[in-house]
């Protein structure tokens, strides 16, 4: 998938394991040396980052609002916020990157909002494909895609086709797509294997279910964050984000930036995640582990 020392040297409940060396990732190209942000890079333990980070970009309005500015003002200055986070997260070497960009509830808006950001995807997807292919970055889509403008679903299946060899980082775009929809087009699929005689019922477990969604084959979201300061998960990869850990910031979307991403990832690696389980104090004082590592077991 990428570089010696990642991929399969992570543990496969969230972060990567021991055998993963720091000198992977070249961090002069994450944050440049002397900078503020290269300072919160260096307080992050590389062999401890999400493997998946899911975003849920909101406060678009209220940036433009706060500007005098039209709503589609703020979607067009998140841009930048969008570019910046995709780069960050390729070079962090991370398996997947998940926004929001659009959800079927999304349809409610005023007609010129949702026809300025398909333009604005269009758009960025045109201008964008040259770099995700340099940085190694394989596009994807989450969510009913064929319900979608016949230019959008153009510009996306060249963004598919243009990088589908491409073996770092997989970023998605969910558009057009809401959790619960997700999972009923999943069960809609089992269910017609069933009725065709491909499956028995008893053969459907959280494996089966899994594979049948937009996220198939990449880790669930080890950390979700929502900017803007809402407290809600709006309809957002309900079945992946199980045990993700939630962070929010009341940052605007188009204020977003990489320090803003090393904020959210410092306080990731700072969580003990359980996963239902209890930590175990004294096996992970006698062995010299950390808590949050005691919790992953
Ligand atoms: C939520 O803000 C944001 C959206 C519904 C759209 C996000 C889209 C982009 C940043 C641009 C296109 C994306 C890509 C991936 C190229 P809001 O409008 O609900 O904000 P508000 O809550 O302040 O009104």
């Amino acid at each position: 998938m990428r570089g010696a020392g990642t991929g399969d040297t992570r543990s496969p409940l969230g972060s990567r394991s021991e055998g993963y060396t720091d000198a992977v990732i070249d961090k002069d190209n994450v944050a440049a040396p002397g900078t503020a942000e290269r300072e919160l890079l260096d307080e992050i333990d590389l062999a401890r980052l999400p493997r998946h980070i899911a975003i849920i970009m909101d406060g678009n309005g209220r940036w433009a609002r706060q500007r005098g500015s039209p709503r589609v003002e703020g979607h067009r200055a998140g841009i930048a916020s969008v570019r910046e986070v995709v780069e960050t997260c390729a070079r962090l070497e991370l398996d997947a990157l998940t926004l929001y960009a659009f959800s079927v509830e999304n349809w409610k808006r005023p007609r010129f909002e949702i026809v300025t950001l398909m333009s604005l995807l269009k758009e960025y997807l045109n201008r964008e494909l040259a770099n995700l292919l340099k940085n190694d970055i394989r596009f994807r889509v989450v969510g009913r895609m064929n319900e979608l403008d016949a230019s959008v679903q153009k510009e996306l299946a060249k963004g598919l086709a243009g990088t589908s060899s491409c073996r770092g980082m997989t970023f998605n775009i969910a558009l057009n797509y809401g959790g619960r929809t997700e999972i009923v087009d999943a069960c809609r699929s089992l269910a017609h294997d069933v009725g065709a005689g491909r499956l028995t019922p008893e053969q459907i477990d959280e494996e089966t279910l899994g594979s049948r969604l937009g996220t198939a084959g990449l880790p669930d979201p080890d950390l979700l964050i929502r900017t803007s300061g809402e407290m809600r998960v709006s309809n957002f990869l309900l079945w992946q984000i199980a045990y993700s850990e939630i962070w929010v910031t009341p940052t605007l979307w188009p204020d977003f930036r990489k320090r803003h991403l090393f904020e959210a990832v410092l306080d990731f690696q700072k969580r003990e995640r359980r996963y239902g389980g209890v930590i175990d104090e004294g096996r992970a004082a006698d062995s010299g582990e950390s808590r949050a590592e005691a919790g992953r077991r």
